[in-house]
């Protein structure tokens, strides 16, 4: 960005914030009041790669990384799935150009969970949920015939966060030229949910004059694999997203070369590579920048800066054309180097 910065108009202050495992670790705090006061005052969020195996699971996604997407009220998880050839798996040579557009707020995201049984706090559980958009209280009262303990995990879906994501899903498809927005679920299985979640999209789609193809979240991971050239928008709900988003990651040359932006239209948003921090390979400098030097462009675009943002897209594509990549590409540079390589080339401007 400081490359995009000295040949353009794009012009930034950043301010960073320790806000990971390490300071966890020191302080035991995760992302507090105070940082979301003060990040709330950005113009977009910038994030590193999260996950420590010194921290038990789900503790910095909970604490940090999923606080962060609900508290900013980011309900738009944008992960495009760009074929970068000759980097795609596929035994075929296809363009293709899908943009997920992940739900980011709801489904069994919601952290709606508890457990049932004597042994496990007894008959009835309360559930609370605090969203932008509503708080909710659940109770519930069980009753099993064996006397086991169960658990169980809520995946919400309310008609307002569904009618914004399918409003946002339109708005892009109409943005990107594309005439279809693909909807996947598993309307068959998960029946009120996605049955819900398939009647608001027929109505916004109807209102966009744009067609709308539903898909099963099975056979569109088959899809994907057989056919991807034939998607464009794709909304998808939370989890599902997740899973599809790493497929389509690796589709396009590995977990490297994603990036994501959780994206709040009238606030803060965030952008992050799709992958961890890949803590089996941290400290050898063989981790690939291009994920997060993805999600800057992302940023930029998103700031209104498309111009700088192609910048850094064209500036990654000659550094793939030219081999000079990690070894996860096949290339024998350091992450810096490539960093460093990416940045000379917007700074020389070639494309
Ligand atoms: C992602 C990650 C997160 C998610 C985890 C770390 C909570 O896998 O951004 O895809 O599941 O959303
Ligand atoms: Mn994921």
């Amino acid at each position: 960005m400081d490359a995009v910065s000295e040949i353009s108009s794009f012009q930034y202050d950043a301010e960073f914030f320790d806000i990971g495992s390490d300071r966890y670790l020191r302080t035991g705090e995760l992302l507090t009041d105070e940082d979301v006061a003060v990040l709330k005052r950005k113009d977009a969020i910038y994030f590193g790669a999260i996950g420590d195996p010194r921290v038990k699971p789900g503790v910095l996604e909970q604490g940090i990384l999923l606080k962060m997407r609900a508290v900013f009220d980011q309900y738009i998880n944008l992960r495009p799935v760009t074929s970068w050839f000759p980097l795609v798996p596929l035994k075929r040579e296809v363009p293709f150009d899908i943009h997920f557009l992940r739900e980011n707020t709801e489904d069994f995201y919601m952290g709606a969970n508890g457990t049932f049984g004597p042994g496990a706090g007894g008959d009835r559980a309360h559930v609370h949920v605090t969203r932008e958009l509503y708080d909710l209280d659940i109770d519930l009262e069980a009753k099993s015939s064996n006397g086991d303990d169960f658990a169980f995990e809520i995946g919400l879906l309310s008609k307002r966060a569904v009618s914004r994501f399918a409003e946002y899903c339109c708005r892009y498809a109409e943005s990107r030229g594309d005439e279809k927005v693909t909807l996947v679920d598993k309307a068959n299985v998960i029946t009120r949910n996605y049955g819900m979640q398939r009647e608001i999209f027929k109505e916004k789609t109807a209102e966009h004059g744009l067609d709308l193809e539903f898909m099963f979240v099975d056979a569109m991971a088959m899809a994907m694999i057989v056919r991807p050239e034939t998607f464009g928008t794709v909304a998808v709900p939370n989890l599902f997203g997740d899973i599809l988003t790493d497929l389509g990651a690796q589709l396009q040359g590995g977990l490297g070369m994603g990036g994501s932006g959780n994206i709040n239209p009238e606030g803060v948003s965030m952008f992050e590579p799709i992958h961890g921090s890949a803590p089996d390979i941290a400290g050898r400098g063989i981790a690939n920048p291009i994920a997060a030097i993805l999600a800057a462009q992302m940023l930029l675009e998103e700031q209104g800066f498309s111009e700088e943002g192609r910048m850094l897209h064209d500036a990654v594509r000659t550094c793939l054309d030219t081999g000079k990549t990690t070894p996860d590409l096949g290339g024998s540079m350091s992450t810096s180097e490539v960093g460093r390589h990416i940045a000379d080339l917007v700074r020389s401007g070639r494309d």
